[in-house]
């Protein structure tokens, strides 16, 4: 055996905001099937995750719901930890980064970067809620894109025409929180100069990714690297920042340092050196994660990493994002399934085998195809590897004496095969090609069924008992070499596989001898088919969930308490405004509307289809002040979109009377 490694294998921190879902198992499992392998092997190799806890939206929601933020982080981490374990996948520790050892190395860290001059402090404008009293990250502004000019498009890019831009080049800009407009707000921010490590990162991440990603990042190296925010103004759920009262390191900057800070938890409670695993020369990193946080891991994390005491990845493996049935996940037809939903109906065995059969060592997508799903693992698993043990096993224990003997010489050719395949199998794993791995097992299946067939024993139980043995053997010491070799990815199946033969724990070198002269014990049932219908509850229920969170969200907004009365919050979701009527004239087809064209101020106008030509001329509109709601979705009417409401009162007809403010008022101005 080769000398033993040391290895610790992260997988992405989950955010804590939100719950595991099949997107996310991608790389858990495949981080779960490596890190198993490894241990089998011999190697000492630590499985570390945390929960990513820090940033705004945790905060925000704990405001909504009058809770602490530290009071989700505790029931997610709960959550998703039971996701996880009950998925078979098994860290070495699942720690959170709102620990006090993440927030001391966090502290260490932005030392050495400020150390080495790698900090610079400039003020950056930015869109600020004045009645939420917070700066608004990109994902809390809605408005129109000022490429494409679509609506309710986000303030770092847009959904249609993929722009990027600031937030403060939104038209129109609003808070997503309460629907006021945002103003630009001016204040230090703190930046880590990337560009200075250029140079060292065009080297260092091809040597450190796959060839997919390297060549991606190659575009991002045409030109200089934009310096990275890594502060956040208050109010802010995070680590402060050493110096400044009000300001808080951004999450992706503790988020990576979590990964060294979970390894210290972990090294406290088994009594061993953080160095051993984060600083000796021979111990190895690997980070698994999902493309669309490439930037921060190949860019980032290894320069900042570069200016400390701890050593950097030894290979960062990215991985493609999931799609379910060819396309994303998607709410409304229920294929964004969370874990739970999927281990309320079916054997997490089963997304174990169908993943692996998917995932290679390239950062593709992987698709879950939900009928392929059902037929490969009731094909392959059910029909090929179980069978093999479970015909093998039945026919041994009540037809036979139920002990394994030495195969006649045509089945130990078969077993010295399927054994000669163990270092290309582990070869495949180490590469993380696990789909490779399912076609190795599978062949071996194949050829072990097909021998079994061929010599159907059920007939030899009468004329050769020798021979009947000899193939029952032969076939049940190849399931258990499949059993080993399934182990890092089955893990509970191959426990009961162990139990089956008495076996202690495999390891992967189980494989080099045979389990001659062993008792079986009584077969039980390893694996039952997936059940299609199983399937489709999973869709189910799925849909049922968000059909009725969106109606929820719909009667939030709707809501009184039972006195009809409504809070602030609830009234200020309404945007009322006044405007100046700049354009008025009559919809000649419609006996009732006017088309308006109205001045919010700071050179923005909207168009408003009115209702209310029986009690006013266009003509005696234009120059009149009024009050409209603001935020109303615009809506595509007969006569054109009408983006808003004017406020009237009265019975209707002649009776109609407009809301005009008090003189002073200016268009833009919020009614509150
Ligand atoms: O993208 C995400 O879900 C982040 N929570 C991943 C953080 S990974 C690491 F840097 F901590
Ligand atoms: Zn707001």
């Amino acid at each position: 055996m080769a000398e033993a490694r040391r290895i610790v294998a992260t997988a992405a921190l989950p955010y804590a905001n939100g719950p595991i879902h099949i997107g996310h198992l991608v790389e858990y499992l495949q981080t779960d099937f490596w890190t198993r392998f490894q241990k089998m092997r011999g190697h000492e190799c630590l499985y570390i995750c945390a929960d990513d806890t820090h940033g705004t939206p945790i905060l925000v929601r704990a405001r909504k719901e009058k809770v602490t933020p530290e009071s989700i982080i505790e029931k997610s981490w709960e959550d998703h930890f039971r996701d996880f374990s009950d998925f078979e996948i098994k860290f070495d520790h699942f720690g959170s980064t709102n620990s006090p050892e993440n927030k001391k190395l966090v502290e260490e860290i932005f030392q050495n970067l400020k150390d080495k001059g790698h900090i610079e402090v400039k003020k950056i404008d930015q869109l600020y809620c004045e009645h939420d009293k917070m700066f608004l990250p990109d994902r809390f502004v809605k408005g129109t894109c000022p490429k494409c000019k679509s609506a309710d498009q986000y303030g770092d890019s847009c959904d249609k025409c993929s722009a990027t831009y600031n937030p403060s080049d939104l038209i129109e800009p609003q808070c997503t929180l309460c629907g006021s407009k945002p103003v630009i707000k001016s204040s230090d921010h703190l930046l880590f100069q990337l560009n200075n490590f250029k140079e060292f990162l065009q080297k260092w991440v091809p040597e450190h990714t796959q060839k997919e990603i390297s060549h991606k990042l190659n575009e991002w190296f045409n030109e200089d690297l934009r310096p990275w925010d890594i502060s956040r103004d208050e109010p802010y759920f995070g680590f402060k920042i050493p110096g400044y009262d009000d300001k808080y390191f951004y999450v992706w900057v503790d988020a990576p340092i979590g990964y060294i800070a979970s390894t210290q938890e972990w090294c406290l409670k088994n009594n061993r050196k953080l160095e051993d695993f984060w600083s000796h020369k021979n111990s190895e990193i690997y980070h698994f994660i999902g493309k669309d946080i490439t930037y921060f891991h190949s860019l980032f994390w290894p320069a900042m990493l570069s200016c400390t005491r701890f050593k950097l990845p030894k290979q960062i493996c990215v991985h493609g994002m999931l799609t379910v049935d060819g396309e994303k996940m998607s709410k409304s037809k229920g294929t964004s399934i969370f874990a739970r939903t999927y281990l309320n109906h079916l054997d997490p065995m089963y997304l174990r085998y169908y993943y692996a059969t998917k995932l290679t060592q390239h950062p593709d997508d992987i698709d879950l195809n939900l009928t392929d799903f059902t037929q490969r693992v009731n094909s392959d698993l059910i029909g090929k590897i179980t069978n093999l043990g479970s015909r093998g096993a039945q026919m041994l224990t009540k037809k036979l004496d139920g002990i394994i003997t030495e195969p006649l010489t045509d089945g130990l050719a078969l077993i010295r095969e399927a054994q000669a395949r163990a270092e290309a199998i582990a070869q495949l794993y180490e590469a993380r090609d696990f789909s490779k791995v399912i076609t190795e097992i599978r062949s071996i299946a194949d050829m072990a069924n097909k021998f079994f067939d061929e010599k159907a024993p059920w007939k030899l139980l009468e004329s050769d008992i020798e021979e009947a043995k000899s193939v029952v053997s032969t076939s049940l010491i190849i399931f258990r070499l499949l059993a080993i070799y399934l182990k890092p990815i089955l893990p509970k199946y191959v426990e009961n596989v162990e139990k089956l033969f008495g076996e202690k724990t495999y390891n992967w070198f189980d494989t080099i001898k045979l389990p001659l002269n062993i008792k079986l014990n009584e077969y039980t049932h390893l694996a039952t088919r997936v059940d299609p219908e199983k399937v489709q509850k999973i869709i189910d229920e799925t849909k049922k969930f968000y059909e009725s969170q969106e109606k929820v969200e719909k009667t939030n907004v709707k809501k009184s308490d039972d006195n009809g009365l409504i809070d602030f919050e609830q009234f200020a979701q309404v945007d009322l405004r006044v405007v100046k009527i700049i354009e008025a004239e009559e919809i000649k087809e419609a006996d009732k509307l006017l088309k308006l064209k109205v001045d919010l101020g700071n050179g923005i106008t909207k168009q408003i289809i009115a209702g209310i030509k029986s009690a006013y001329t266009a003509k005696s509109l234009i120059g009149r002040y009024t009050v409209i709601v603001a935020n109303l979705k615009p809506r595509t009417m007969k006569f054109g979109i009408s983006e808003g409401m004017v406020l009237a009162a009265g019975a209707g007809g002649k009776e109609l009377f407009i809301l005009s403010p008090d003189s002073g008022a200016k268009p833009g101005d919020k009614v509150k």
